[in-house]
């Protein structure tokens, strides 16, 4: 078991990593003891691991397993209402504790539950995609989608503890494995050239990768965000640099009206770009622009950008919504291990990006 704390002075918490840490998680906290839990969890999720998870069902709980729809469309006020409504049930009160077992959604959603039941009651995080367990799980960002905008309604609730259990990815598609590598690598590239290495060197197209090898790639990246988050625990400068990739890649996903890609895929060609930009401004030396790129397409292919319109993906970038004053900020890297913000980059710039992917794209078929 590998332990990272998480920083945050009175909310300091662990961060644990290693196989088959789930299915003892009760065991893992003294205050856990005698306090009563409530899971929440989804069904995709509950038929592939809720047997391995036999605390969940007994005495301390009492209750079932609250189990609601994951997936983007169901990160919503009618879930969070769901979720309400089964805790008032259970009789969840003030010194319980919710668990929350599932992918990012449902980290977002229970965590929000938790952060606003009873003015805020204590919560785990266990984490079941790769995504989920090196970023979505630290930090403790809740909440729901709006209608009409993404994550609009939400609080930061840092949770008690993050448990982060590989043998969950046994069932994870292989896409949903690669989204969650991208997020990793972009940990290597903005913080650390070990783990870079690392994902170099991971089997291609992630077939076969080794458990041992995932459980430190994720506590490595998990290490990164936890000290960035511990820094700037209200995403006020620092914590900005986790968006490497994610300017363009948000750009991406919302011109394909998030349907292409998965969100891990628009930030694996958005790194690419990102590196594009800093060697076209001679901040990234050409072999650390190409090391980049073959990182990239070590992890496995995406899918395919050149037919989407470069005036559509730049009026998405100048929409961003981390843009101030009609500037949008870009994280670039400046060698491996190392990156800048800077928020005058031209449209040119970004143009002449877009062109270097889609040239990266036709030599890689
Ligand atoms: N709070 C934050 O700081 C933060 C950071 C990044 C992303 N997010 C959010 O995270 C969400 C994306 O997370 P995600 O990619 O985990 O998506 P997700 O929770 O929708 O899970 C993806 C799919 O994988 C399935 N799944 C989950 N675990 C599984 C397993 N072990 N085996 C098989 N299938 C499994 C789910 O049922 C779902 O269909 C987005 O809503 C995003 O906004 C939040
Ligand atoms: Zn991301």
């Amino acid at each position: 078991m590998i332990e990272i704390p998480v920083e945050l002075g009175a909310h300091r918490y662990p961060i644990l990593v290693g196989r088959g840490l789930a299915p003892v998680l009760p065991d893992l906290f003294d205050w856990l003891r005698d306090r009563r839990m409530v899971v929440v969890s989804s069904p995709r999720v509950w038929t592939r691991h809720g047997d391995r998870l036999g605390w969940a069902r007994r005495a301390a709980t009492r209750a079932e397993p609250i189990l609601v729809p994951d997936g983007e469309r169901h990160k919503t006020r009618a879930t969070l209402a769901a979720i309400h409504d089964r805790f008032v049930d259970a009789g969840l009160r003030r010194d319980g504790v919710v668990i929350a077992v599932g992918g990012g959604v449902i980290g977002d959603v229970a965590g929000f539950a938790a952060a606003t039941y009873m003015r805020g009651v204590s919560w785990v995080v266990v984490p079941t995609t790769l995504l989920s367990m090196v970023d979505s799980a630290i930090g403790g960002k809740v909440g729901i989608n709006h209608p009409k905008a993404k994550n609009m309604i939400g609080a930061i609730h840092q949770p008690r503890a993050v448990v982060s259990d590989p043998a969950f990815l046994d069932t994870l598609p292989l896409r949903e494995v690669r989204g969650g590598a991208y997020e990793i690598l972009k940990c290597g590239i903005l913080g650390d050239r070990s783990l870079f290495r690392a994902m170099q060197e991971a089997p291609a197209g992630l077939l076969g990768w080794r458990s041992t090898e995932v459980g430190s790639a994720i506590a490595s990246a998990s290490r990164i965000k936890a000290e960035i988050v511990a820094k700037d625990e209200h995403e006020e400068g620092l914590r900005r640099v986790l968006n490497l990739g994610h300017t363009l890649g948000h750009a991406l996903e919302a011109v394909t009206h998030y349907r292409r890609f998965t969100h891990g895929e628009a930030v694996g060609w958005g790194l690419l770009g990102a590196a594009a930009i800093a060697r076209g401004r001679g901040l990234l030396k050409d072999t650390a622009f190409e090391a980049v790129v073959s990182a990239v397409e070590h992890i496995g292919p995406r899918p395919l950008l050149s037919d989407l319109s470069s005036a559509e993906i730049l009026d998405a970038v100048s929409r961003d919504k981390k843009a101030r004053a009609g500037k949008v900020p870009f994280i670039l890297p400046f060698g491996i291990g190392r990156v800048v913000i800077r928020d005058d980059v031209t449209t040119a710039e970004v143009r002449r990006a877009l062109r270097a992917m889609a040239a990266h794209e036709a030599r890689s078929r």
